[in-house]
């Protein structure tokens, strides 16, 4: 089984322009505002509430917390490397459950179109694969959200197969997409 549960403590994780630290409480009101604005929820899974209510990052955050807690998924808070350590985003990581729900994130819209979820999910899926050792990471979309999907051509993802799944804005199209760690260490100039 190459998912070992319960997973190790969330890692603090640097790139050029982000600092990935654990989520914490303290994250809530910083998630309330960033989070529930339709551009930022439409092309997500329906379990997402929409209308957001006024409670729902403190019951998302308390929710991950305890998963988090149990080890089952790892949160993170991205921030900006030279900013005041307030969460503009989050990514989450966690094992395969055959639902090709391995990795998720999302930017607030002030900071979209900068490539920094690109640099805040490389450096995710090189914990993923280099630490954890683990062999694939996979990961659905909805098809009509390009800048997500745009994310993963970049990153080596392969498209697997194309379905139907229940999105925040209805019914559309889903495209689920994998990463093997083999793909991954080629494009990155491993040997082996
Ligand atoms: C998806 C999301 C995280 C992208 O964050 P980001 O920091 O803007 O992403 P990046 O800048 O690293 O990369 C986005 C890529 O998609 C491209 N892109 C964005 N919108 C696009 C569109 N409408 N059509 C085509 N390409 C698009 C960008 O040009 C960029 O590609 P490039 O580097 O080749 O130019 C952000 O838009 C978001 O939070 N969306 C709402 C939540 C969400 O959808 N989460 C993902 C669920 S699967």
């Amino acid at each position: 089984m190459p998912f070992h549960l319960p997973l190790p403590e969330t890692p603090r994780l640097e790139t050029d322009r982000l600092v990935l630290r654990p989520l914490r409480l303290e994250d809530i009101p910083a998630v309330q505002r960033h989070f529930p604005h339709w551009a930022m929820v439409c092309h997500l899974v329906a379990k997402v509430p929409w209308p957001y209510p006024d409670d729902g990052a403190e019951i998302n955050v308390r929710e991950c917390l305890e998963k988090r807690a149990r080890g089952e998924q790892f949160y993170w808070a991205l921030t900006l490397k030279h900013g005041d350590d307030e969460l503009i985003g989050r990514i989450d990581l966690r094992p395969d459950a055959g639902l090709g729900a391995m990795r998720g994130f999302w930017l607030a819209q002030e900071y979209w179109g900068r490539g920094l979820m690109t640099e805040a999910a490389d450096a995710v899926n090189a914990f993923a694969f280099e630490v954890l050792d683990w062999p694939f990471i996979e990961v659905t979309t909805n098809s009509a959200n390009r800048g997500s999907q745009r994310i993963k051509e970049k990153q080596g993802f392969t498209l697997v197969y194309v379905g139907v799944g229940g999105y925040v804005e209805g019914e559309r199209e889903m495209s689920f997409w994998r990463l093997t760690q083999e793909a991954w260490r080629s494009r990155r100039g491993y040997a082996g």
